[in-house]
């Protein structure tokens, strides 16, 4: 019985399905040949002539990101996996799109629908048909670099994919993950230092390697990559998903509204990357500049003026940039021109969880679920003790550094102050990275949380604090320190 019944509800399933399906195709071909009619009426003159017609573009570029690995960052994997999809919509060759994802999630023995990845509630699967260029052990500073400068020996490992790209073609990239100021994250160390960048852009663009470019960065204190260092004559235009004090934040998080399916313990997206995506999907990017996706994924990830769950999407570099059409970067979608109206959804508040709580939080949504299973459940609980006790030891070693340096009064006012807007974090990259260095020999891997200390370093180094007297208080501060007994082990929980 209970066999016929779902098997007459399954066949007036796919009836309907089919039904709709050819709906959806007859819509689809008037929609484009009503389009045709359309783009032929509204080519003016005035417009450039590369503007407008497909063949006259050169070859778009994109560089995918996703800066994390574990089960509690499926969001930035999910983030870029999306990406990838979007642009492949909107013509964009395999051949022209590098992608770098630890690739962990989809097998991941917590995924509940094993080989798929969702980037939304409803979403539908992203993972399929994503490249892996550069997975697992290959997703580093250096090969990015590598790739964007199309210096293919250079690369370690992965497809030695690399943008190719000639003057007259474009070229977008897109990261998502953790980042503290002057620094993002990636799954292997070392992390990707601003200036390193910078760097990098300079040289593609001396080498003459595109027209021009988009960038687009989630993560905390992304604006911290660019603020004051990053030149506006490279024909580049960034923007980023957070200014350059604040963190950027994940959504689509359990037990939040809209809420993930309720198998899910983890977050599926995060703010920024969802609001732009989500808006090149329903929008027709031949119309749409770039300037009116920033004012856009600006408001929402505002979070409709609301700071305290949102963040200051910023844009840096060459602002001419933005009278552009998005779909010289992203492509042209015609489906997304046709969307049916979002109903508001769009414009909706969302709830959110900052990045660097988002890792508790999953790891506390495990511990919520493992009733059942008291070994279970004993073992979370242990991880998240060692978690915040981990935090809680770089948090003590940076303040305790500070009172060392500059006295106890003036210890912590010292380490987190604030540069004026337009300078940058520090003046001397280098002994940032030196200042790290010292830290981490001494107290430990600052890990993806730890991150958030790089502005301390970085008030180390402009306050003219030499190596030998950072070196001396870190020994201070952190003697006896076990960094085999406290480190949280890198499997999922944190990166
Ligand atoms: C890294 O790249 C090398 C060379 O392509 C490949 O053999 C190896 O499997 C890659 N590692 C991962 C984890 O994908
Ligand atoms: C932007 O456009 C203005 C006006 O055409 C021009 O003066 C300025 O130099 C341009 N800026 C850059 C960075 O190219």
């Amino acid at each position: 019985m209970a066999v016929d019944r779902s098997l007459t509800r399954c066949c007036s399933l796919v009836l309907w399905s089919w039904m709709l399906l050819r709906m959806m195709m007859a819509q689809g071909a008037a929609a484009r040949a009503n389009r045709k009619e359309w783009d032929s009426v509204i080519k003016l003159p005035a417009e450039p002539v590369d503007a407008d017609s497909d063949h006259e573009v050169g070859t778009r570029w994109a560089v995918l990101v996703a800066g994390s690995n574990g089960y509690g960052n499926y969001r930035h994997q999910a983030d870029v996996c999306h990406a990838y999809q979007l642009l492949i919509k909107g013509g964009l060759k395999e051949e022209n799109i590098v992608v770098f994802m630890y690739d962990d999630i989809a097998t991941d023995e917590l995924n509940p629908r094993p080989g798929v990845i969702i980037n939304h509630p409803e979403g539908q699967d992203v993972y399929a048909g994503v490249p892996k260029d550069y997975t697992g052990e290959n997703v580093t500073a250096q090969n990015l670099f590598a790739v964007i400068l199309g210096d293919k020996n250079k690369v370690k490992g992965g497809s030695g994919k690399v943008i190719n790209s000639k003057p007259e073609d474009r070229i977008f990239i897109y990261y998502s993950d953790h980042g503290g100021p002057g620094v993002l994250g990636m799954p292997n160390m070392p992390y990707l230092y601003a200036m390193d960048f910078i760097e990098v852009l300079k040289k593609k663009h001396a080498s003459g390697g595109y027209k021009k470019m988009v960038i687009y960065v989630e993560a905390c204190e992304s604006g911290s990559m660019f603020e004051g260092i990053m030149p506006k004559d490279l024909q580049i235009y960034v923007t980023t998903a957070s200014n350059a004090q604040e963190n950027s934040w994940g959504t689509y998080c359990p037990g939040m509204d809209p809420s993930p399916p309720p198998e899910y313990i983890t977050c599926l997206g995060d703010l920024y990357s969802v609001a732009w995506m989500e808006d090149s999907e329903t929008h027709n990017l031949k119309r749409e500049s770039v300037k009116q996706q920033y004012k856009s994924v600006k408001q929402r990830t505002s979070n409709f003026n609301n700071y305290a769950m949102g963040s200051h999407v910023m844009q840096y570099g060459d602002t001419n940039i933005t009278a552009e059409k998005l779909y010289l970067y992203q492509g042209f979608d015609p489906a997304a021109v046709n969307f049916p109206p979002q109903n508001g959804r769009l414009e909706t508040k969302m709830e959110v969880v900052n990045q660097r709580d988002a890792e508790l939080f999953f790891m506390w949504q495990m511990y919520q679920r493992s009733n059942h299973q008291p070994e279970k459940k004993t073992d979370i609980l242990k991880q998240i003790a060692e978690t915040v006790k981990h935090r809680k030891h770089i948090d003590g070693s940076v303040e305790l550094i500070g009172v060392l340096l500059y006295g106890p009064g003036k210890g912590s006012s010292v380490l987190q102050s604030m540069r004026a807007p337009g300078l940058a974090l520090v003046d001397d990259w280098t002994c940032l990275k030196s200042m790290v260095r010292v830290f981490e020999t001494h107290c430990g891997t600052l890990t993806q949380y730890g991150m958030k200390h790089m502005r301390a370093f970085a008030n180390i180094c402009n306050s003219g604090v030499s190596e030998a007297s950072m070196e001396e208080v870190c020994v201070a501060a952190c003697e006896g320190y076990d960094s085999g007994l406290l480190h949280p082990s890198n499997k999922g929980y944190s990166a």
